[in-house]
């Protein structure tokens, strides 16, 4: 029996973990999405399928969708059916506040989802989930809720639509039809489930366990009585990082037993740390990370001190066998945020073939990144506490889908 248990820690141990908390790759690899994938449930997008949101939207699709950033989907194709046939749909999105800043990992869902908005013209919600942060971390009720509304300011500077958008706290909103259907859900789900979807274990507190069916409910239109009254049957669908899925494979078991769509989700990669891909960039490792509050100087001392290279130890072995593009973190977050095609596969080829340098390579990054985080820090400046308030008014948001 021991030694049976044993063989299973050795396994576990073995595994690379993807959960809303921990994402780990397996001893000193890289992330497998492949296996995600399969272990998950979910299905790749294909190029067929980023073509007919280009075809359907009658734009380019975003760099996050032509470079597979956005990777993995649940029903896309059903979302797209329907918008096909003239039914709208909502977005929903959200953030765990816990901490000041944002690094540029957390953006990417936000940047996609401003896409999406402009390019179907769909009303969106982002829940703020104070609750959860306030009992993952240490971390009381009002610091939680003082960071939710300082990361509100930080998604609102990605663009969004103020008429289109409706921001919520957990701690504010919670209550009346968004209550009802967190226990609808709460019955459906048995402790057994949660523990094998979430990992949960004995010494987890209460909060804990109870906490999924708060991130569940946004996805059904009954929730938002304000917006969606009598639109019950709007779909919704759901842009995040892969490792969010848990709480939605959990929503979409038990949608149809309480009469309800299934969300749709549109699923990304991590951002990687600077270290290198075993992980995602994490919040809680300030050297893994660049956040949206760094100086330009800040920028170009982490990339130059921490970002892994895939450049070979001396000039002439780079020369002659080039750069790992595979391991490369410079040249991984330019496919993230290098917009231009054609410099992007300049660098890869040059840089692949030992013609460019990691030095060259990084000098560029710094300015991709330098330029991004400026104009986020200039947007951020300019939303006052009058526009947070109003993204997170209750109120109908009447040209919603104009
Ligand atoms: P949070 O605050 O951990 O993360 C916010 C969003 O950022 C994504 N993300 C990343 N994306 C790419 N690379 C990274 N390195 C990276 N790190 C985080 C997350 O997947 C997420 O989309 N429980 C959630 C808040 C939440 C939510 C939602 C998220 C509530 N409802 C609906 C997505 C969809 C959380 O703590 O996210």
């Amino acid at each position: 029996m021991e030694k049976n248990q044993n063989k299973e820690e050795e396994v576990e141990e073995e595994q690379q973990v993807v959960n809303p908390w921990k994402v780990e790759a397996k001893e000193g690899g890289k992330i497998d999405y492949d296996k995600l994938i399969d272990q998950f449930g979910c299905q790749r997008i294909d190029p067929s399928l980023v073509d007919r949101v280009r075809r359907l939207t009658s734009r380019p699709p975003h760099v996050f969708l032509r470079r597979d950033v956005f990777f993995a989907h649940r029903d896309l194709n059903e979302i797209l059916d329907a918008y096909e046939r003239g039914e709208k749909f909502y977005l929903y999105t959200g953030r765990g506040p816990s901490s000041e800043a944002l690094h540029l990992g957390h953006l990417i869902p936000f940047m996609f989802t401003k896409y999406l908005q402009d390019a179907f013209k769909v009303p969106l919600v982002i829940q703020l989930t104070d609750d959860e942060k306030c009992m993952w971390k240490n971390i009381s009720v009002e610091e939680s809720q003082r960071l939710a509304r300082e990361n509100a300011k930080d998604i609102i500077a990605c663009g969004f639509d103020v008429t289109k958008t409706f921001i919520f706290s957990d701690f504010d909103y919670v209550g009346g039809a968004f209550y009802k259907n967190m226990v609808k859900v709460g019955k459906c789900v048995t402790y057994n489930k949660v523990v094998g979807i979430f990992g949960f274990t004995g010494e987890d507190h209460i909060g804990k366990v109870s906490f999924p069916p708060v991130q569940a409910v946004p996805s059904f239109p009954s929730s938002f009585p304000h917006l969606f009254s009598g639109k019950d049957n709007l779909r919704c669908l759901i842009p995040c990082a892969i490792d969010q899925d848990p709480y939605f494979r959990m929503t979409r078991d038990v949608a149809p037993r309480l009469g309800y769509n299934k969300p749709a989700l549109i699923e990304s990669l991590f951002f990687p740390a600077l270290q290198g891909e075993t992980g995602k960039m994490s919040a809680s490792d300030p050297n893994s990370a660049i956040y949206v509050t760094d100086s330009a100087k800040d920028i170009k001392s982490k990339i130059n001190k921490f970002a892994f290279s895939g450049g070979r130890d001396t000039i002439e072995k780079h020369r002659e066998l080039g750069a790992d593009l595979e391991v490369d973190i410079p040249y991984k977050y330019l496919k993230f945020f290098l917009d231009d095609d054609t410099e992007l596969a300049h660098i890869a080829k040059e840089y692949g073939a030992g013609r460019m340098l990691t030095g060259e390579v990084k000098q560029r990054l710094i300015q991709v990144l330098t330029e991004i985080v400026e104009r986020h820090c200039r947007a951020r400046a300019a939303v006052t506490d009058e526009m947070v308030d109003a993204f997170m008014a209750v109120r109908p948001l009447p040209s919603m889908f104009e």
